[in-house]
């Protein structure tokens, strides 16, 4: 019996023809003397019917020994439903096909979880569904998500080669050139005591492929890092991955622009509108404490540096002498914030570094506040004023460095408005999609602990030309080329324009970073030499595709739009991944395993 139409396609058009579907028992009603089946396919479902007076016993009982999620075909006219028995919730609702025959190709045993209830399914444990990830892919909303994935690979595809890009693919057994992240090794059994390292973004290589004369290239990259892992970061992951010759940073938001703009209408049917605002590093933490900002709510911050400066608050004043600063962020709404809720936030500040977190409520007409009383007037009437406060608004503040108290107050915002949410008084329309590319970060960024410089994005990052007399100067002053795409608060992509000049790279390595000469020609000698014979400028991007379809898609977690993912602690729980292996195999690899545990 081979399938005529998939589960969502017959309609009353079809009425009075026989047609065949295959697909897995979604639902068995018995009603009345008659079998109903809902087949299900990854398209969709149709309602099939079982009469035991039109069809041979040993037919009927067989439909009647079926369980959810055994494989059949069903054959059988297609007919109107009866008066009243519609269901207006499917495509298939108004007809339903008279079985009049069924082939069984394949019993299921009793399931772990139902897969036929979209409620049910929401309240089953995760790592349920990861170590029966089969069943789990069987339910619509997952179909949908990989189907959207797919969509949205084809037509980065389709955008990148009308461009003139050439999709080259990169290895992924690769050596161990720290990044950032931490890496996965491979050890080779040709080169006895030697490693791989899997590559935590194809980074080098596609600047590499600029030497040698690609220009455009791009890729759907898979990329490793041993991380630890959170709702939007996965051990191996996916990027779209690109890199361009002889271009400026407009070039790639303007790129960037017109694919996302492909993508959200091939995916959405949206308009999204272009070009996206810019936003400085600089002015992303001022305003929002982080730099890939929400823009969807306000919950600005504000600076009262000058106006604290003489105060006789000396937490205040004291921490302005200091170099630091006032940064204060009005709450609005939230005066009813539980003591408890205000020493929730004051330990999440001080597990950030912060020294405290001074607050004042406005209730009733009246300040509640433990430190409003070593307030001026003018101190007082410049809050009132500048920070528009009203009833029911409760006003934090942080004094501390410019960059911890930005930060500081940043993810209190991200906290308030988590409230705000969940009480109801912030609603986000979820249709909203707020762009901004995030841009003049600075180059480097101080390791306190060992006193160094290391990059803020990566080391092949350029500086901007005016700044490089600055490299041996005043280093935190140097800006990158660097930018980030935001969405939604979420970093969805980050690139820049690159060191082509082998001189310059070699001091950003040694001397601003500090790497010695030697380890400098191990790690990226390959990449020196191949400068030095002709590097044209260039520059590049890669967007977190995991994260760009969970945004399509509203989904929690990019683990929900990754066919196989793993769960927080690295784990595959279908295939029990990590696991053990031979003694042959490690000898083999020249390996001696000595599990020592850590101090
Ligand atoms: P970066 O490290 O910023 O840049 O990574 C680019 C984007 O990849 C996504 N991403 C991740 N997604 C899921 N799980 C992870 N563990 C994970 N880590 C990163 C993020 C991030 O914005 N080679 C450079 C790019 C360049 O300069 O062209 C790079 O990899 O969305
Ligand atoms: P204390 O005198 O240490 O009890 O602090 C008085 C108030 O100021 C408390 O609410 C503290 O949380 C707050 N506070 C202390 N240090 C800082 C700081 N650096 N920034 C903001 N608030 C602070």
């Amino acid at each position: 019996m081979k399938r005529t139409h998939h589960c969502n396609e017959l309609r009353p058009a079809h009425i009075g023809r026989n047609a065949t579907l295959s697909g897995w028992v979604h639902s068995r009603r018995d009603l009345g003397g008659l079998i109903f089946i809902d087949i299900r396919d990854r398209e969709g479902r149709t309602q099939t019917v079982f009469d035991p007076s039109d069809l041979p016993k040993e037919l009927f009982d067989r439909a009647a020994a079926l369980r959810s999620e055994c494989v059949v075909s069903v054959s059988g006219p297609v007919r109107t439903r009866p008066p009243g028995s519609n269901n207006p919730k499917i495509p298939t609702g108004e007809i339903e096909i008279a079985a009049t025959s069924l082939e069984v190709l394949n019993m299921a045993a009793v399931l772990p979880f139902p897969v036929d209830d979209p409620e049910v399914a929401k309240t089953v444990n995760e790592e349920l569904r990861l170590q029966y990830r089969y069943l789990d892919l069987r339910r619509p909303e997952m179909v949908r998500n990989l189907r959207l994935r797919s969509k949205v690979a084809t037509a980065s595809r389709v955008y990148f080669d009308a461009q003139g890009f050439l999709d080259v693919e990169t290895p992924t057994l690769f050596k161990s050139t720290p990044e950032g992240a931490r890496e996965f090794l491979v050890p080779s059994r040709m080169h006895p005591g030697k490693f791989y390292a899997l590559p935590q973004s194809p980074q080098q290589f596609k600047q590499i492929l600029m030497v040698g004369g690609v220009e455009k290239y791009f890729q759907m990259a898979r990329c490793y890092r041993d991380e630890d892992l959170r709702a939007d970061r996965q051990p191996e992951f996916t990027q779209i991955d690109l890199e361009m010759s002889f271009i400026e940073r407009e070039d790639i938001y303007t790129l960037i622009e017109g694919l996302l703009k492909q993508i959200w209408k091939t995916a959405l049917d949206r308009d999204i509108p272009t070009p996206f605002p810019r936003l400085s590093f600089q002015e992303a933490l001022n305003r929002y404490g982080i730099d890939k900002p929400d823009t969807r709510y306000g919950l600005e911050l504000a600076d009262f540096t000058g106006e604290f400066r003489a105060s006789a608050f000396k937490i205040f004043s004291g921490a302005i002498a200091a170099g630091g600063v006032i940064k204060v962020l009005n709450a609005k709404g939230l005066a009813d914030a539980t003591q408890g809720q205000i020493e929730t936030m004051t330990e999440y500040a001080k597990s950030l570094g912060a020294k405290g977190l001074a607050y004042i409520k406005v209730e009733k007409g009246e300040w509640k506040s433990p430190i409003v009383r070593f307030f001026s007037e003018a101190e007082k009437a410049a809050l009132a004023q500048r920070l528009k406060i009203e009833e029911g608004d409760l006003i934090l503040f942080a004094a501390d460095q410019w960059l911890t108290a930005c930060e500081i107050l940043g993810k209190i915002r991200g906290y308030c408005a988590d409230v705000l949410k969940s009480s109801g008084k912030l609603i986000i329309d979820p249709n909203r999609f707020d762009f901004l590319w995030v841009v003049d970060f600075p180059l480097l960024a101080l390791d306190k602990e060992q006193n160094r410089w290391y990059s803020s994005h990566h080391p092949f990052t350029a500086p901007v030309a005016e700044d490089i007399p600055l490299l041996s100067t005043d280093p935190k002053k140097v800006r990158g080329q660097h930018y980030d795409i935001v969405v939604n608060g979420v970093e969805l992509g980050g690139g820049s324009i690159r060191i082509h000049q082998p001189e310059l790279q070699k001091l950003v390595f040694e001397q601003v970073l500090q790497i010695p000469p030697e380890m400098v020609q191990a790690r990226f000698g390959y990449l020196l030499e191949a400068f030095r014979y002709g590097a044209p400028p260039h520059g590049g991007i890669a967007l977190g595709f995991d994260r760009l379809i969970a945004i399509l898609c509203g989904a929690p977690s990019i683990r929900d739009v990754i066919a196989f993912p793993k769960t927080a602690k690295g784990a595959d729980l279908m295939t029990d991944s990590p696991a053990g292996v031979e003694a042959r195999q490690l000898r083999d690899l020249y390996l001696e395993v000595k599990v020592a545990k850590k101090d």
